[in-house]
């Protein structure tokens, strides 16, 4: 077992001030929970400001999208080498909001999985189904797509120390999170999905679970087997929510230190 991992997603929250308060809240409630790792993913624009704030803390900061090249005339487009300059570590990948939004296709997000490792940023890829494909009974096929093109197009050894979030579009911002079960079941997919392929891989990847994980949810969630941590889009913006969940990682993880 590794160390459990929470990454809270801000999606397209927040201004300077705002920030710098929820950070300093974040910096001050987390300190207890030292056998944890925690990521803030922000908007491009404060990737600088929170370099600036979280330099020398535990926290490390990341990006929610980066672009499938390297450089070029690109409009809009950030690059993963821009997103190094700022010190971030972790790059959010095909997240739901984008993919629906952008229409990204799964070689698309394939190709920014590996320009994320090709420049030392980990990513942590986003799959998950709809409420009609859950319906349906097809909720793996739709996941294990995903994930072979990766395998398909780079080799499951690309999956070494990164980070899958299995994230239920249908548990979304929607006060509706999968059971413990579900996600467990699909976490235990996941990794053997890519276990066939490379054993080493399957067991140094984390897989975390997305979708309406809030304080009181998050303890069952993090408690079973195969969930290594969570994503956390709205309970993040609320440092004691945060902290609540941070909690429950910490308490079902590996001992404090
Ligand atoms: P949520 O978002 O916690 O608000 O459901 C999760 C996510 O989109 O990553």
């Amino acid at each position: 077992m590794s160390k459990k991992l929470v990454v809270a997603n801000w999606k397209m929250h927040g201004n300077l001030a705002v920030n710098q308060q929820l950070i300093a809240a974040y910096v001050h409630r987390l300190l207890p929970f030292n056998n944890i790792e925690v990521v803030v993913c922000v908007p491009y624009p404060y990737l600088a400001q929170m370099q600036s704030l979280l330099e020398g803390t535990p926290i490390a900061w990341g990006a929610q999208n980066l672009s499938k090249d390297t450089e070029g005339a690109y409009t809009g487009e950030v690059s993963a080498g821009m997103l190094k300059d700022f010190g971030a570590s972790y790059v959010i990948i095909g997240h739901s909001e984008r993919a629906t939004a952008y229409c990204e296709s799964d070689e698309n997000i394939a190709t920014k999985f590996m320009q994320a490792r090709t420049h030392g940023l980990t990513p942590i890829l986003c799959v998950g189904e709809t409420l009609i494909e859950r319906e349906a009974g097809v909720m793996e096929r739709v996941v294990a797509k995903q994930i072979d093109t990766i395998i398909h197009m780079y080799g499951a050894a690309i999956f070494a120390d990164t980070v899958i979030s299995y994230e239920p579009i249908w548990a979304i911002g929607t006060g509706l999170a999968a059971t413990p079960d579900q996600a467990q079941s699909m976490h235990e997919f996941i990794r053997n999905r890519i276990s066939v392929h490379d054993i080493d891989a399957a067991q140094r990847l984390k897989i975390l679970y997305g979708g309406s994980v809030n304080p009181q949810n998050a303890v069952q969630l993090f408690v079973m087997q195969d969930i290594d941590g969570g994503l956390v889009g709205r309970c993040s913006l609320n440092a004691d929510e945060f902290a609540g969940i941070c909690r429950a990682a910490s308490e079902t993880g590996l001992p404090q230190v």
